[in-house]
């Protein structure tokens, strides 16, 4: 499959999507949107894929939904524009792991997709924020609602009513990225966890992502419920009995994905 606006290649049992507009700085507009919901759908049907990550080209990782193409729409064609709405949504739902390797700017629906990931890296020098206050728009990417989760109410108001973008490291200390890494090793590093991951038992790591994202979701009684029915399920997967057997035998485990 061809795409216009992502690049996508894999190594390994990892899947590297890149946002391909650096001419725009990979803004998202309606098209990289179609291609990322295309490249997400088939991506989740091979098995052989484990872990994806999410990066950019040129300058930096994302700068925002993009704006020339929102400036002539109204609230009823943004509405209708179908994948530019639920392209955050998509990612979010995705049920394999996904590491955001972000560098330059991660602003506005560009910082909610490295919200809709599970693990964000972030290099030196990235810039994160949710400027659309300053375009008289408010995030529609669930940035109210993730970055809240993430860093609290009296952070993620103070970015999202002035605007004002924040450093790596202060997203670090805010929660907000994983790990801030040295500039220019975003991709690399990300790629090592990617990996890391894809090694692991295949079912563990899908029920793994389900039992921690319930944090987010429900009461903590309900999440406790979930995470105890997902334990008792991988219980009755063969790689729970090759992975145990090979920590008794004192060898790697060999996972299948059964
Ligand atoms: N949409 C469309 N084009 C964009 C863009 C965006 N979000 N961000 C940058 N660009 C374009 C610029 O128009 C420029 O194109 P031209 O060369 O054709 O003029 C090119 O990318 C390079 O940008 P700059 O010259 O502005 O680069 P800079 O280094 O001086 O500044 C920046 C970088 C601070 C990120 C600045 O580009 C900027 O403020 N961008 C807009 C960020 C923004 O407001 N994002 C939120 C968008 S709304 C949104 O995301 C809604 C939502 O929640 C879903």
């Amino acid at each position: 499959m061809e795409y216009q606006t992502i690049a996508l290649s894999r190594e390994g049992p990892v899947a590297v999507l890149t946002l391909n507009r650096p001419e725009a700085l990979n803004a998202m507009n309606s098209a990289m949107a179609r291609d990322l919901t295309q490249a997400l759908e088939s991506l989740s049907k091979d098995d052989s894929v484990r872990c994806l990550v999410i990066t950019g080209s040129g300058k930096g990782f994302c700068a925002g939904a993009d704006i020339r193409e929102m400036a002539g729409m109204s609230s009823t064609e943004v509405a209708r524009a179908g994948s530019l709405l639920s392209i955050w949504e998509t990612v979010g739902k995705y049920p394999k792991p996904i590491v955001a390797a972000l560098s330059g700017f991660a602003l506005g629906g560009g910082l909610e997709l490295a919200m809709c990931c599970d693990i964000i890296l972030a290099a030196q020098g990235t810039k994160l924020g949710q400027p659309e206050i300053n375009i008289g728009i408010i995030p529609g990417g669930g940035g109210t609602q993730r970055l809240t989760r993430a860093v609290g109410r009296y952070k993620a108001m103070e970015m999202i009513l002035t605007g004002s973008s924040i450093t790596a490291d202060e997203a670090a200390s805010a929660g907000l990225v994983s790990r801030v890494v040295p500039a220019g090793q975003h991709l690399q590093e990300a790629m090592k966890i990617a990996q890391t991951i894809a090694s692991k038992a295949p079912i563990a790591v899908r029920l793994a992502k389900q039992a921690v994202s319930s944090a987010e979701e429900g009461t903590l009684p309900d999440g406790l419920k979930h995470e105890k029915q997902l334990f008792l399920l991988l219980f009755s997967t063969k790689d729970k009995e090759e992975g145990m057997k090979a920590f008794l035998e004192k060898r790697p485990p060999v996972f299948t994905g059964e």
